[in-house]
């Protein structure tokens, strides 16, 4: 429970509206184990939700203002009406949340306004979804201030839409997935065509350590969209929907008629759904050998194949794989072009391989790293009002 931040967003709403918060939410941020960009190749991946979220203290209001005070942007305010004509903020973070309501709206629910004060401590700009979790904990807020007949899947499919059409980003499903859906102590297996998800419990012996590279992503939108339109280009080459119907042995049979960057895209996709499925087998029968390869080789494929590492994250993750050698899992995780590397590891193998990456990665990479020892998490919840 985030204690800190419950207190924070509550007394900061009573000192600001001059009145008690009537609900407290929260929704988490993830950490992928494994499964990169195949969510929108209708795939497979296999995230978790971290302890780390995105929390809101809100009460409902009998007229149709929602205002919004952002604790984390310096008590920054927003107000706008409920409507289908929600335009744009030029302050980014509003977006995220009136993105959110305009499409609560568009799907013909009927709400009014809200006070609302929203804080989160999920690392922002590493990979680890702090927007998801925020979309997330808006959709969740709305739904319990007036009671919406609105699913957990309905609130990620919801967010995704805001973050696609509002803010322009073109993800996919898995992060608003994950922290709508997510279940404690488990990743889950999610089939992004269905949205099918599977529960895989985390052997209470192994760890997952998130560590940041901190080296600045850049450059992440525009790489992103190529590569989803060079996925897409692939598909219609196979004349299927998605990657996600491409097997290896047709792949094999017709790649060369690609050209090869695109194949080196489709490659990695079709292998990656497959590790993907692996994966949750292994971790499923704690077979450490075997979920480790399968990491190993997700990085390299993303590496040299999906292209979308970057020199300071591949450093990153040969010091933690020599380290562990067949003991633990190493990848880099998230969209790419910096941020964060996962790891599943043994607890009692943490100390050193945090040891190996404070004596090396600075001296080889001059940035300095940030580690974290997460916890597999609930998804999105409404708390308990006493918990204050
Ligand atoms: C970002 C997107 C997700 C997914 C990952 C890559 O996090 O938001 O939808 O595509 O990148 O796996």
């Amino acid at each position: 429970m985030n204690n800190e931040l419950i207190n924070i967003v509550s007394n900061t709403f009573s000192n600001a509206f001059g009145y008690q918060a009537s609900h407290l939410l929260q929704a988490p941020g993830r950490v992928n184990l494994i499964g990169e960009h195949t969510d929108y190749n209708d795939g497979f991946v296999l995230p978790c939700a971290i302890n780390f979220a995105a929390v809101v203290a809100a009460s409902p209001r009998d007229d149709n203002l929602v205002r919004v005070i952002s604790v984390d942007y310096n008590n920054a305010e927003d107000e706008f009406l409920i409507g289908a004509n929600i335009e744009p903020s030029n302050q980014t973070w509003a977006n995220y949340i009136r993105g959110v309501v305009k499409h609560l709206h568009l799907r013909g629910l009927e709400f009014s306004g809200a006070d609302i004060v929203v804080s989160g401590n999920v690392p922002q700009g590493a990979g680890l979804s702090s927007s998801a979790a925020l979309e997330v904990v808006i959709g969740m807020t709305f739904k319990s201030l007036y009671d919406l007949p609105l699913t957990s899947q309905e609130i990620a499919l919801n967010a995704q839409q805001a973050e696609n059409q509002f803010v322009g980003c073109n993800c996919g499903i898995m992060d608003q997935l994950i922290s709508a859906q997510a279940e404690k102590d488990h990743a889950l297996l999610i089939d992004c065509r269905s949205l099918h998800t599977t529960p895989v419990i985390i052997p209470n012996n192994w760890r997952i350590l998130i560590v940041n590279s901190n080296k600045q992503r850049g450059l992440v939108d525009s790489e992103y969209n190529t590569r989803r339109l060079q996925c897409e280009q692939a598909a219609e080459f196979f004349g299927v929907k998605a990657l996600r119907d491409v097997d290896i042995h047709e792949f094999n049979l017709r790649q060369a008629e690609l050209n090869p960057v695109t194949a080196k895209r489709a490659k990695h996709i079709i292998t990656e759904n497959q590790r993907t499925l692996d994966a949750a087998e292994a971790l499923k029968s704690s077979n450490m050998p075997v979920l480790q390869k399968l990491m190993a080789e997700s990085h390299a494929s993303m590496r040299d194949d999906f292209e979308i590492t970057v020199t300071e994250i591949d450093v990153l993750v040969d010091i933690m794989k020599t380290e562990m050698g067949e003991l633990g899992g190493v990848r880099m995780t998230g969209g790419g072009f910096g941020g964060c590397v996962v790891s599943i590891l043994p607890a009692n193998l943490v100390d050193r391989v945090v040891n190996a990456i404070d004596a090396q990665y600075t001296q080889q990479s001059q940035l300095t790293a940030s580690v974290f020892i997460c916890t597999a998490e609930q998804g999105a919840q409404v708390l308990s009002l006493s918990v204050r």
